[in-house]
């Protein structure tokens, strides 16, 4: 039979980047356009399946908005891990995210893994990023007047973007940082949040 290891993890960042919802993507595989803000914290659970092992995620899903932030350390307590989440289409939430990292750096327990997660990547377009492919693709480019945020004439193929992949990936290997771009929506980049979390667990 397979020992189970307990990993407590802590979610935190802006309020509606999307912590909520990467849980939930996680948890049930489902996606909620309208999920209402969390209040105080959420607790939810879900078992992570490594090629040797299996861990028991007891995920601790905080509240983003600012009257909250003082309960944060009760969650990040005793975390062996944290996902800190920005919405790759507003600046603000990389520096908020910045923040809690510090915080964790500071505060937490020294050993914590922590994971820096751009949520909302389906917003941009075109995911691969790459502006020469997006210029070759014919069927991007009658389909302009289709997307939002992206206008005919300008040719700006990301302009939803806040936060260029490059600056939001140094800045992760700077502080030592996993880092994953996420769409809770799709579910693009969601499980593996966990499972590279998962792997840098040490087996005790
Ligand atoms: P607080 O609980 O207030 O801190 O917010 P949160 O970070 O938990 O955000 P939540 O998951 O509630 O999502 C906020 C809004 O963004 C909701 O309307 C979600 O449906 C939407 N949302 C979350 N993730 C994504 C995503 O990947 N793509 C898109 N397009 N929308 C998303
Ligand atoms: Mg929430």
């Amino acid at each position: 039979t397979e020992r189970s290891v307990q990993v407590k993890l802590v979610l935190l960042g802006e309020a509606a980047v999307g912590k909520s919802s990467i849980v939930l993507r996680f948890v049930s595989n489902e996606f909620q356009p309208n999920k209402e803000p969390t209040i105080g914290a959420a607790f939810l659970t879900q078992k992570c399946r490594l090629e040797d092992r299996v861990l028991r995620y007891e995920i601790w899903d905080t509240a983003g908005q600012e009257r909250f932030h003082s309960l944060a350390p009760m969650y990040y307590r005793n975390a062996q891990a944290a996902v800190v989440v920005y919405d790759v289409t507003k600046a603000s939430s990389l520096e908020k995210a910045k923040t809690w990292v510090k915080e964790l750096q500071r505060q937490a327990n020294p050993n914590i893994v922590i994971a820096l997660a751009g949520n909302k990547i389906d917003l941009v377009t075109p995911s691969a990023s790459s502006s020469s492919a997006a210029a070759e693709s014919e069927d991007e480019a009658d389909d302009a007047t289709a997307t939002p945020g992206e206008t005919a004439t300008s040719g700006e193929p990301e302009s939803l973007r806040q936060v260029p992949r490059d600056e939001a990936e140094a800045y992760a290997q700077e502080a030592g940082l996993l880092f994953f771009e996420t769409s809770a929506k799709t579910g693009e980049g969601v499980v593996e949040i966990f499972t590279e979390i998962a792997k840098k667990i040490p087996i005790d």
